[in-house]
Parts: structure tokens; sequence; C-alpha cells
């Protein structure tokens, strides 16, 4: 496979753009060099030297339909038509509220909208001291809630760096980070009911809330306990420390109502971003009206140019009306799809002898290489995943004209056909034995 002209390309975006991309992930793409594409639709990619690829990125996951989908196209080339950003409201956006409203299961809430996962999440970090009046935010380590100083701290700590199991320290993932931004977390090892308790019982009365993904696709897809939800749900609930859910990932993928609807637990706030506009840039924060009334008076204050602008407003006015219409047949259909591409190369690893594992809830999943049967937390896939044989697997798969991401997490779409995953199976059996 020729990528001369991406190359060549990515020669010049080097000259122009710092290391040549706009987003560092970008630069780790399983490629010889990072691709640079003319276009998209659908499960599909092609990039400037004309390769064709079946692409499980999708946008790091907001390509919830597919690249471009027609409808979401149509609605915001009309909707656009009316201006772009209007500093004012107007009332699509509260059609989207109610729409969303009425996906998610908690009750008596009220919505903000923002740009991104990461603003929406330092929202969230300021309405549960504000609410509480306390300093301290529990984060888990291997969880991602974007790259703010506030809370871009033990995502993927080496562990010579990250301290005992039961007495985790904050490591920043990047030099020039304010030191004193630390002192505003208490890190703690995820999924384990002792480490927990643990943590609660050192910093009494200090915790304001817990943030979360509640399916932790940043770190092997994994799917938390019994045991954890319920101990996590009682000591939130005996400390007075409010529970909230970073749903950037999973809100409108996994089910409808995102994963407090697949987990049955409603926290007292929750954030959306990726999937929700199926694109577009957008986020949102949803949380029990007493809280979010802090915002709304400004006490928690919250602003931003380009919130609920025309064009995101309407691509999710478009998404959210495409998932009611097609109802639970749109869940059925794209977690059928990604449980069937679990399967599919969970058979081909078992028939290969391969330690090929798979690991989540069907519209998002991990590839990993390991032994064990499960993986539990940061600490435990970074003890026992290899992830220089993910890396070449991903490059390899790549050269079969498959898209994976460099961090193993699938995303799949409504776009995505029984072909795109019969094609990607018989790439990993060609693939793996080759490892
Ligand atoms: C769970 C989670 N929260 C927050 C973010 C940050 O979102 P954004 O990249 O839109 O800033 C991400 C991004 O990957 C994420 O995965």
């Amino acid at each position: 496979m020729n990528h001369d002209r991406s190359a060549r390309l990515f020669d010049k975006a080097k000259e122009l753009v710092a290391g040549g991309v706009s987003s560092q992930i970008r630069v780790a793409e399983p490629a010889d060099v990072p691709l640079f594409f003319t276009h998209a639709k659908g499960s599909k990619m092609w990039d400037v030297d004309g390769n064709e690829y079946i692409d499980f990125i999708q946008g790091m996951g907001p390509n919830l339909f597919g690249h471009a989908p027609d409808f979401i196209n149509k609605q915001v080339a009309a909707d656009m038509e009316k201006g772009y950003v209007f500093s004012a409201q107007f009332e699509q956006e509260l059609e989207v509220a109610e729409l969303a409203l009425s996906m998610i299961p908690m009750k008596d809430a009220t919505v903000r909208f923002a740009s991104s996962g990461t603003e929406i999440d330092q929202l969230l970090l300021r309405t549960m001291r504000g609410f509480t009046g306390r300093p301290k935010i529990l984060k888990f380590e291997g969880h991602y809630h974007g790259w703010m100083d506030s809370v871009n701290w033990s995502v993927h700590p080496p562990l010579d760096q990250a301290g005992p199991d039961d007495a985790p320290v904050p490591v920043g993932e990047s030099e020039g980070m304010d030191p004193a931004s630390a002192d505003g977390l208490v890190i703690c090892q995820w999924n384990d009911v002792g480490f927990l308790e643990k943590a609660f019982a050192d910093h009494q009365g200090e915790i304001a809330g817990v943030i979360m993904e509640p399916i932790l696709a940043n770190t092997n897809c994994i799917v938390p306990s019994p045991e954890f939800l319920e101990a996590l749900q009682r000591l939130c609930k005996e400390n007075g420390t409010l529970l909230a859910f970073d749903e950037v990932i999973t809100g409108f993928r996994v089910a409808r109502g995102g994963a407090q609807e697949l987990l049955g637990i409603t926290p007292d706030l929750a954030t959306y971003a990726k999937s929700m506009a199926g694109g577009f840039p957008i986020a949102m924060i949803v949380g029990r009206r007493e809280i979010m009334d802090l915002i709304g008076d400004g006490t928690v204050y919250h602003g931003g140019s380009f919130n609920s602008n025309v064009m995101s407003i309407s691509a999710t006015y478009a998404s959210l009306k495409h998932i009611e219409e097609r109802g639970d047949e749109f869940y059925d259909d794209l977690n059928g799809k990604g449980l069937r591409l679990m399967e599919g190369l969970r058979d081909v690893a078992k028939s290969l002898e391969s330690d090929l594992h798979v690991q989540g809830v069907g519209s998002v999943f991990a590839i990993s290489f390991t032994t064990k049967q499960e993986i539990t937390n940061w600490r435990d896939h970074a003890r026992n995943c290899d992830d220089s044989k993910y890396t070449r697997f991903a490059k390899e798969m790549l050269k079969q004209g498959i898209r994976l991401s460099s961090n193993g997490r699938i995303h799949l779409s409504s776009a995505h056909t029984d072909e795109d995953i019969d094609k990607t199976v018989a790439a990993a059996a060609v693939v793996l034995p080759t490892l």
C-alpha cells in the first residue's frame, strides 16, 4: 500500500503545523506516516494516494451514523441558511434539550450546551465543587476527561511513577501543567471496592464529586463490576459526594439513555459530547435541577462563543430525531454489528491460538493482546497487555484496508455493513499469524 502523497504532505505539514497534526493522538495513527484523506462516507475513508479503508476510528467516536450521513447534511445545510452563531437563544436549542432529556433516564434535570468534551468536563468539575463547597474530585486511573490541567492527571501513568496500588499519586500527562491542580484531585484505582473505601476514608468531608467513565472506553472498554457500582453509590451517598458520569463516549452510543440506562444507575450529573451530533462539535451537561440551578444563576460561571451554534444544534437535532424515529431497532442493529465483530475476532483468535482479546459492549469495544480472561482497570492493563503487539497488529490491519485506532478502541457506526465486518475478520485471520 502506497502512502507517498501522504508522506509528502506530512513533510509540508511539519513545516506549518506543530508536529504536522492538530491533535497529538494523530501522530500515533497506525500507518508508516500520519495519513491525509480526501473524503469519507459511511464506514469508508479514502486517502490522498487513492487507498480505501473501512474505518473503525470514526472520528474517535462521534460518527455514530458513519461519515457524513445524508440526513445530517440535509438538516444542517437547510438550517445554516438562518445564520451560524447568534450569541443568543433559538427554538431548535429547546427541541434538542427536550429530545435529549426524553432519552436520558435522569429525572427533573436540565441541560447546558458547550462545544467539546474537555470543556463540558471542566464545567462539571466546577459545578461539583460549587454545589458542595468542597475542594477535591475523586478521579480514577485509566479514565480520560479531556486535556485541561484540572483533570489531565493519571490517565495512563507509567506504573513506576504512579505510587503504590492502594495509594496512587497523581501523574501529569504533560509538561507545563499547573502542579497545584493535582491538589484538587484524589486519585484512585477503579473497579475495586477496597481501594475506593480507602480513598473516601482518607479524605473524609473533602470529596465534592466522583467523575468517571461509566464504561471505561479509554482503557480496554471495561464494564465495572456490580459490587463496585453498588459501593460507589453507597459511599457517595454516605459522604454527601456527587456522582458524575462522563458519557462523552458512551452517551447516545451504548443505548438511547447511554451507560446509565445500560447499568441501571442514575448519577447526579452526566456529560455528553461525541455521539450527540454525528460528528459536529457539541457537548452537554445534564444534571439534577437543584445542582444545575447554580450554573443557571451564574454562581458557577460558564461561557463560550460557539456554545449552541446553529450547525451543531441542527446536527444534534437531526441525530436525536433519527435515533428517536428508528427506536430500539437502531441500537439492536448497531450493537448487534459490534457483537458480531467481537465474536468474529474471538473465533479467529481461538482458531489461530492468538492472545488477541476483545472486551466491551458492542458499539464500542477494545482490542488488546493478553492471556487474561478480563482486564479490570488501568494497572491490570499495564501489567498484562502487550501494547506493542497491538500496535503491530493495527499497522498490519491498515495494510489490509482496515483502519484501527492507535489505542485499541473500536467504534461501530450504523453505516458499517455485514460485509465490512466479514472483511475485518478475514483481515485479522491474515494478520494474526504474522505477528
Ligand atoms: C470520556 C471522555 N471524556 C472527555 C473527552 C474529551 O473530549 P474532547 O476531545 O471533545 O475534548 C474524551 C475524548 O476522547 C473522552 O473520551
